[in-house]
Formats: C-alpha cells, sequence, structure tokens
C-alpha cells in the first residue's frame, strides 16, 4: 500500500433534517473509525454550520459547492470565505451534479478551485465521464481534459484530493468494477506525472466515487492507485462506518 492517507468523503446532497443528520452525526461520533483514514461530510450549505458544532473534530466537513469570488451580488451563493468561518475546511468542486444538472463549465470550475486554494480551502475536486463517452471509447480523452483544467489552477496540491466519478456510476447502483476503477486511477496518476511533477503523482490522492457500499468497498480499496472513496447515498446510512473502515 502507498503512503498516501486514505480518504473517505461523504456526500449527502440536498438530504436529511436537522433531525435526520443529527441521528447520522451521533453514529459518527460514537463509531469505532480507522485513524488512518481521513474523513470528510459534505453537508448542505444551510446545515453547515450546525454539522460543525456536533460532528467530532476528528471528521472534517465539506461545503457541496462555493463561489469563486469572495463577496457581492450573487444571490444565493456562498463563499470560500463564508465557509471558513464557519470552521469547514473542505469544499467539493466540480462535481457531475453541478456540471450536467446545474450546467458548470470546466472553465468555472477552474476559476472556483483557484479561488478556493487561495483562502486555504481544500478542494475535492471531481470528474468523470458519461455512460456514452465511456462507450465511444473516450473515457481518457474527457477526464484528461477535466483534469488539466483544475490542474492549471493549482499550485499547492497539498490541498487538493481528486474524485474520479464516472457518471453512469453515481446514483445507479452500477459500481465500476474495482479492474474499470483502477485502470482509470493509474492512467490519472500517469497524466499527473507527465503533466505536473512526479512527486504529486505520488501524493495526491485519487478516490473513487459511484455506488461504493459497504458490500463492495473492500475489494476496491484494495486497488493500487484507489486512495479511499466519495460516498453518496450510503454515506447516509450506518454503513459509512464500514466504507470508513474499508482498510481496517
Ligand atoms: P453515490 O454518489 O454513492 O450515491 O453513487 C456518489 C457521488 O455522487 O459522489
Amino acid at each position: 500500500m502507498s503512503s498516501r492517507k486514505f480518504f473517505v468523503g461523504g456526500n449527502w446532497k440536498m438530504n436529511g433534517d436537522k433531525e435526520t443528520l443529527g441521528e447520522l452525526i451521533m453514529t459518527l461520533n460514537t463509531a469505532s473509525l480507522n485513524d488512518e483514514a481521513e474523513v470528510v461530510c459534505g453537508a448542505p450549505s444551510i446545515y453547515l454550520d450546525y454539522v460543525r458544532s456536533k460532528l467530532d473534530q476528528r471528521i472534517g466537513v465539506a461545503a457541496q459547492n462555493c463561489y469563486k469570488v469572495p463577496k457581492g451580488a450573487f444571490t444565493g451563493e456562498i463563499s470560500p470565505a463564508m465557509i471558513k468561518d464557519c470552521g469547514i475546511d473542505w469544499v467539493i468542486l466540480g462535481h457531475s451534479e453541478r456540471r450536467h444538472v446545474f450546467g458548470e463549465s470546466d472553465e468555472l470550475i477552474g476559476q472556483k478551485v483557484a479561488h478556493c486554494l487561495e483562502n486555504d480551502l481544500c478542494v475535492i475536486a471531481c470528474i468523470g465521464e458519461k455512460l456514452e463517452e465511456r462507450e465511444a471509447g473516450t473515457t481518457e480523452d474527457v477526464v484528461f481534459e477535466q483534469t488539466k483544467v483544475i490542474a492549471d489552477n493549482v499550485k499547492d496540491w497539498a490541498h487538493v484530493v481528486l474524485a474520479y466519478e464516472p457518471v453512469w456510476a453515481i446514483g445507479t447502483g452500477k459500481t465500476a468494477t474495482p479492474d474499470q476503477a483502477q485502470e482509470v486511477h493509474e492512467k490519472l496518476r500517469e497524466w499527473l506525472r507527465e503533466n505536473v511533477s512526479d512527486a504529486v503523482a505520488g501524493s495526491v490522492r485519487i478516490i473513487y466515487g459511484g455506488s461504493v457500499t459497504g458490500g463492495n468497498c473492500k475489494e476496491l480499496a484494495a486497488q493500487a492507485d484507489i486512495d479511499g472513496f466519495l460516498v453518496g447515498g450510503a454515506s447516509l446510512k450506518p454503513e459509512f462506518v464500514d466504507i470508513i473502515n474499508a482498510r481496517s
């Protein structure tokens, strides 16, 4: 296994309320979690403050999106400065739902990445191909292009986790096989080696997302280039603990 610290992000998306999230937080706070895993929960923006105040400090919190400037007339948006002000250290950017439901471009995602890192907010940067792109054999082209726009906006990779999330696997129950995921992760690391540096390729966590469950996490976590997960549906359930402990 590599020296990269195992990283498990939960992406709660637009789910939960104070009562149900409070119960989930209790479960996480009292669970026995692998010390070797870094855990971050992505909460809806309106609950960021609530979640940070309740969740044990050994677990990080992430916003699920933010805007590319510190403040101003941008109705409905939140800034990295506001996220930091709530004691939150992470943000998820470029999630496929932001890209494909809300039409965010690579360019906008790149600008957000740059602004977050300038403001010391750590970024879980998401990339991934659609089913038709995989079937057309363009998976590498798509994920390399998305990664390039992110990479062009990163000065310090210490604060970035790259999340490979094939769109066809998100929320569908169709998990990528360990081989399929490993193949793309390995190619992404190779791309980083050629286009950024050897050191970055060796140190950046590349995590997998898309229908990860308590049942399939161990086999995925055993792959050489899979350094953790971004978990949607299963992060709202007690089985999230099993996923955090996938390498225990
Ligand atoms: P899923 O979502 O685990 O429900 O497939 C993953 C994600 O969207 O990050």
